[in-house]
């Protein structure tokens, strides 16, 4: 199914109206009573049952508790208001609102369905809004869902909801939606179609890095675009180390996500550079270094050890710091990296490797040492 990308919430209205809404669920945080938005979709001909059920980093529990009233109230449709927890909680909604209540829908065996999937992200970072993952979690572990039918049938990409994003709320959404274009691209599963969003998503976020860190109105349009297409790179290719050693990072130090990501690419990229013999991409070390250098030009660097360094450079310019990790976490994040999400990255990246590059984080802050 073709998803259906619309410039403001203004055709929100029709688009319910088409898909023949009569009550739908809105899938919403905290920050929406915040948002402009809000009161046109009071006005809304329809009825609106609210759902903000739920916190960041959503527990199973919420999604069925929110199965659960989207049945009960009689909902023929979701919409999705919020960051990327948000929407997630929305997916897995649709996804196991046909399954057995009686079981865990986890265990199931997933009955695409075609209840409409509308959603407006409000931060220009996850991409969630054009993939097919939704991330939850049950007992403090991360369960992660994939599949096509969740993938929302309609985006809104309203650029008004993120005029009271904070500063640092900014940078971080920005530097998750540039590792994505970046992990995208040089990870094994890239394609040409992937590689193509990956490069227009890395250079619209450079182009609008700036006006978007102002808040100004075009800034926000672009960096929502920019987001989203850096979203359909890794609904394709997925993303890669940087994602895979990022998440101890932000459940140990608290680091937004974006944040955490940024300084795993940033220490990744630059021993991708000095060690490339090591690709196993399948498409062989020649095709490696063509895209690295792709990469680099997409960052209007000549040579791939700028574009590292420039990396490094925005990192700083931003006030990115890396945490202060101290040598005895080390074995902790090195264990946390996920092995499956480490086959998508081009080179082979054995245990010590993951420790070294942790070390090499560790090292920016000069080495802090373990309390006695
Ligand atoms: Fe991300």
């Amino acid at each position: 199914m073709k998803q259906k990308v619309l410039r403001n919430a203004s055709e929100l209205e029709n688009e319910l109206i088409s898909v023949g809404c009569k009550k739908f669920l809105l899938v919403c945080g905290g920050f929406y009573e915040c948002l402009d938005v809000r009161k046109q979709i009071e006005k809304f001909p329809f009825c609106c049952v609210k759902f903000n059920h739920f916190q960041p980093n959503p527990q199973y529990s919420s999604v069925v508790e929110g199965v659960q009233v989207y049945r009960e109230s009689g909902c023929d449709a979701i919409l999705a208001i919020g960051g990327g927890s948000t929407i997630d909680v929305a997916k897995c909604i649709k996804l196991f609102a046909n399954m057995d209540a009686g079981q865990n829908f986890l265990q199931q065996t997933v009955i695409p369905n075609d209840i409409p999937l509308l959603v407006m992200p409000t931060t220009a970072g996850t991409g969630s809004e054009a993939t097919r993952y939704a991330v939850i979690y049950q007992n403090g572990k991360k369960q992660s869902l994939t599949h096509d039918s969740i993938i929302p049938s309609v985006v809104v990409l309203e650029p008004d909801v993120l005029k009271s994003l904070s500063d640092y709320q900014r940078k971080t959404t920005l530097l998750d939606a540039l590792c994505h274009g970046i992990e995208s691209w040089w990870s094994v599963n890239s394609t040409k179609e992937s590689r193509r969003y990956s490069e227009q998503a890395i250079k619209d976020i450079l182009l609008y890095k700036n006006a978007y860190l102002d808040n100004s109105e075009d800034g926000n349009a672009g960096m929502l675009w920019a987001a989203h297409i850096a979203g359909k790179a890794i609904n394709i290719a997925q993303t890669t180390a940087g994602h895979a050693m990022c998440y101890k990072l932000t459940s140990l130090y608290g680091l937004s996500h974006g944040h955490a990501a940024a300084l795993c690419v940033d220490v990744l990229w630059q021993y991708m550079v000095e060690h490339i013999d090591g690709c196993i991409d399948h498409r062989g070390k020649g095709y490696l270094k063509q895209i690295m250098d792709r990469i680099a030009l997409a960052f209007g660097c000549t040579n791939v050890n700028d574009a590292s360094h420039l990396f490094t450079e925005l990192l700083t310019s931003l006030n990115m710091k890396a945490p202060e990790i101290r040598k005895s976490d080390i074995p902790e994040l090195a264990a946390s990296v996920n092995p499956e999400r480490l086959r998508n990255h081009p080179l082979d990246l054995p245990m010590p490797v993951i420790r070294m590059l942790y070390y090499k984080m560790l090292d920016r802050n000069g080495m802090v040492e373990d309390e006695d």
